[in-house]
């Protein structure tokens, strides 16, 4: 006989199915073994009645063990009292693999033992959910940018040169050259959007940030949009309407893994364009009334950060930002050029920064000089200035960190638990 998915049970209402997975937990009631199968699509109560098993089958279903590999077969029945509302009866359950003492137990585990046993930890119901979201944030992401009109350009992992500040580079050898480990495709998006028009880049971005935070991983997935002719007011619209996108797709598509989640998903239904805008230098007012005062300049910390999205439901955009605290890259307000056309966008519920991104610079004269003041290597920018010789536009573009985005939209407290392996300071184990 053939297997199904648990997740198609439903469609085998009465008949007897095989399915292929491992054991999640029990319950010994004597003649009655409840056996809580998964198979990667989900998970089903499987009841072992002495009497409906060969004895040999029955044995089987007494001593199999958290998380040893099995094959049970057993006819669907409705049942609401079951998780997921159907059950197997079963008439046969085989052990591939007896597992033994698997570390993790339904008890509580500390973090760094549930880390060290990440491989292991991604059984796990609430890590099944959250990696799941995960992909189908990325899903709903390339949808609306390939339906929007973007084009998928991948951008180099090894890079001679500097995109987000030098302090964070992962620096490695080249033939004999330094590289560094990307922390940006932007430059490169940069040069393809002026033979595509749109385009984006979506992939691992490597920061050696010494922030051991809840918001920080050393190695993260960010999905990068550019778009020639299109100026920082534009780059915000695409931005609200990706975000709501996404978060519409992950309401209608991720409902089990929400509710295992137990995400509050009224807050998410509030997600909807236009989000409010706000600049810097009103923020630094409201943080002075709240008597949070900082230096004109100096960039916000996540308290600030959290104390500035707690005014609002939905996400809000903070522009502006004075050009010091900004990359190199930044175009100049015209209306002030001490000031950046950057924005950050803020999530609600304290989760922070999720996107980062503006208009850049167009002109030659005024890039050249910020490469100076940087102090950045001006050869190795040499191609990207050629982008401002010819055929130089206005344009925008921006970053989304996958894990902060999935991390806000599961409502957990740490970003280590969006990403399989997650690479944090300190940790490259698993
Ligand atoms: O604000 P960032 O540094 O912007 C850039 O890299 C631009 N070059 C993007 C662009 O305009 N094309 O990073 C963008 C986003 C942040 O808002 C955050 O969501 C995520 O990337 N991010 C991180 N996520 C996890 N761990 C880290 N260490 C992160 N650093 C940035
Ligand atoms: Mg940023």
């Amino acid at each position: 006989m053939s297997s199904v998915l648990i997740r198609d049970v439903a469609n085998f209402v009465g008949q007897e199915v095989t399915i292929r997975g491992w054991l999640y937990n029990k319950t010994d009631k004597g003649r009655l073994q409840f056996l809580m199968v998964r198979d990667g699509s989900g998970l089903i109560q499987a009841v072992a009645f002495n009497k409906a098993l060969p004895a040999e089958a029955f044995q089987a279903a007494q001593v199999v063990t958290q998380e040893s590999s099995l094959i049970v077969t057993g006819t669907v029945q409705q049942e609401p009292r079951a998780p997921g509302g159907y059950e197997l009866a079963l008439s046969n359950v085989e052990i591939v693999q007896l597992a033994q003492d698997y570390p993790i137990t339904p008890k509580e585990h500390g973090i760094d033992f549930l880390m060290d046993n990440r491989h292991l930890w991604l059984r796990s119901r609430v890590q099944w959910a959250v990696l799941r979201v995960r992909a189908a944030v990325v899903r709903a992401i390339r949808d609306y940018l390939d339906n929007q009109g973007f084009l998928l350009v991948d951008c180099p992992i090894l890079t001679p040169s500097a995109c987000e500040g030098t302090t964070t580079l992962f620096e490695t050898e080249y033939f004999g050259e330094k590289a560094y480990l990307t922390q940006s495709g932007q430059l490169y998006n940069e040069a393809t959007i002026m033979a595509f028009g749109r385009t984006y880049c979506f992939g691992p971005a490597f920061r050696a940030e010494k922030s051991k935070t809840r918001r920080h991983l050393i190695e993260f997935w960010m999905v990068e949009p550019e778009m020639a002719y299109a100026g920082l007011e534009e780059c915000l619209r695409v931005e609200e309407e990706l975000l709501s996108y996404v978060v519409m797709r992950v309401l209608e598509s991720c409902k089990e893994e929400l509710q295992i989640l137990e995400r509050d998903t009224t807050k998410l239904e509030q997600i909807v364009p236009p989000f409010p805008r706000i600049s810097y230098n009103d923020v630094l007012q409201l943080l002075k009334e709240a008597g949070e005062e900082l230096a004109w300049g100096e960039d916000f910390g996540a308290p600030h950060e959290v104390a500035i999205a707690a005014r609002y439901d939905k996400p809000v955009f903070v522009h502006r930002y004075p050009a010091k605290c900004k990359a190199f890259y930044m175009a100049a307000d015209p209306e002030n050029p001490e000031l950046s056309l950057s924005a950050d966008l803020l999530a609600p519920e304290g989760y922070g920064e999720i996107i980062g991104g503006g208009e850049r610079i167009a002109s030659l004269e005024l890039l050249e000089a910020r490469i100076a003041e940087h102090q950045l290597p001006r050869e190795a920018y040499e191609w990207y200035l050629d982008l401002r010789r010819y055929g130089s536009v206005p344009h925008s573009g921006f970053g989304l960190g996958i894990e902060r985005t999935v991390t806000y939209l599961c409502g957990i407290h740490h970003i280590r638990e969006t990403i399989a392996f997650p690479r944090t300071l300190g940790r490259m184990y698993p």
